[in-house]
């Protein structure tokens, strides 16, 4: 029942972008029933997959099923998203026909005022809502897994002096109950092993909610292979706090338990507000990594004071912290000497434009370090675009991310 505005919602949108865009449609097609056939029968689909993703959703949410789930869905999401940009046009042009009406009701006699839709509005409302729908379609069949690799130059004060540049490989946001094969994995860890990466980092969001949306994923994960290790922290999703567990039930932590046993299982050091310590050249870095801490309603179990206990910051000092957030709200104004955190949980929002010299995305507006490198004094972070998605099963402009980190002697 508690579905039921929901779907209300929807069929106004569904038909007040038809009555508005009918008459167009019929003059383009130069047939009165095209439309009226082609556009109900999508709705109808589209309608059978809205009830499917509601009776299934329980039943598939903790399985590697759920990604089909997630499929359909964002197909759901991006018809009626496109349909409801595409309706702006269509307002405007009743309050429009509304002003004029009420102008001409005070109006002397003889009325002879225009009260037809605009052709124009009309049009656009139709031109709008296709290349909306266009580029989150593509979005979803080619940005999904069009895995991109970002090669960055780091510098760092004190970096051990090594005949060649020290390669981090850093990935982060895998949402795994969102991947729909093993072989895009296998892709993945392909890219990464071909870099031959002294370390790589996995910085959180292994998984949406459940531990068991990993298991299919293990083997594959287990292939990386990095000369100095693997080694990870958690995300939020990596909680299982969005389903309703309470943290003290056996349920929830069980979870917890199987999910670090994963990570474990695929050869990854989980770093639970603790530090490693990593032999570069003849000298050595701090590897610290703390839980997930973020800003506003995101959980804080980060603890930076317990993962910088004995960590000697004579050495160069990496973080690992999912959360960009944690960088500018806690990291900056600790007293600890952090040369570069590793960041990821944006997901440059999976939407908006990169290209050289200039990037743009909705991400900007809610973190104000959403994509790549940026400094402030001293310390430096690099935040990871993710590799998998969440909600939109898409990607467009900002792809999924393999970032090969250079790091070289400040
Ligand atoms: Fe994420
Ligand atoms: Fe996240």
């Amino acid at each position: 029942m508690k579905f039921v505005p929901f779907f209300i919602f929807l069929v106004l949108i569904d038909l007040y972008f038809y009555f508005g865009t009918v008459s167009s449609v019929n003059k383009l097609a130069g047939s009165i029933s095209f439309y009226k056939i082609f556009y109900w029968f999508l709705s109808a689909i589209i309608y059978s997959a809205i009830i499917y993703v509601i009776v299934t959703y329980e039943k598939t949410a903790n399985t590697a099923g759920f990604n089909n789930t997630i499929t359909y869905s964002s197909f759901i999401f991006i018809v009626f998203i496109a349909k409801f940009i595409g309706l702006f046009p269509l307002l405007l042009d009743d309050v429009i026909r509304l002003f004029k009406f009420i102008i001409n009701f005070f109006d002397k006699p003889p009325h002879n005022y225009d009260n037809s839709r605009s052709e124009f509005l009309r049009k656009s409302a139709i031109v709008i809502s296709a290349s909306i729908f266009s580029t989150l379609l593509f979005g979803m069949i080619w940005g999904r897994y069009n895995f991109k690799k970002n090669f960055k130059n780091i510098f760092i004060k004190n970096w051990p002096s090594c005949k060649s540049d020290y390669k981090i490989i850093h990935i982060s946001d895998l949402h795994l109950g969102s991947f729909n094969s093993v072989e895009h994995l296998e892709e993945v860890v392909e890219m990464i092993n071909e870099e031959k990466p002294n370390l790589v980092v996995f910085t959180g969001d292994l998984v949406n909610n459940y531990y068991s949306e990993a298991i299919p994923y293990v083997n594959t994960l287990k292939k990386i292979k990095a000369k100095d290790g693997k080694f990870s922290i958690l995300g939020n999703h990596d909680y299982c706090d969005y389903v309703g567990w309470n943290r003290s039930s056996e349920k929830w932590k069980e979870n917890f338990k199987n999910l670090i046993n994963l990570e474990k299982k695929s050869g990854f050091d989980v770093l639970l507000n603790e530090a490693r310590i990593i032999k570069v050249g003849n000298s050595q870095i701090n590897l610290v990594g703390v839980e997930n801490w973020g800003a506003g309603k995101f959980n804080k179990d980060g603890d930076l004071d317990l993962a910088m206990q004995g960590v000697d910051d004579n050495m160069p000092t990496i973080l690992l912290s999912h959360d960009p957030s944690h960088w500018s709200q806690k990291v900056l104004k600790s007293k600890y000497k952090i040369d570069l955190q590793l960041s990821g949980h944006t997901h440059g929002m999976q939407f908006g434009i990169e290209i050289p010299g200039f990037k743009w995305s909705p991400a900007k507006y809610r973190y104000k370090q959403w994509a790549g490198l940026y400094a402030y004094n001293d310390s430096q972070i690099y935040v990871n675009r993710g590799l998998g998605h969440l909600g939109y099963a898409g990607r467009v402009g900002i792809m999924p991310d393999i970032s090969v980190l250079n790091i070289k002697n400040k």
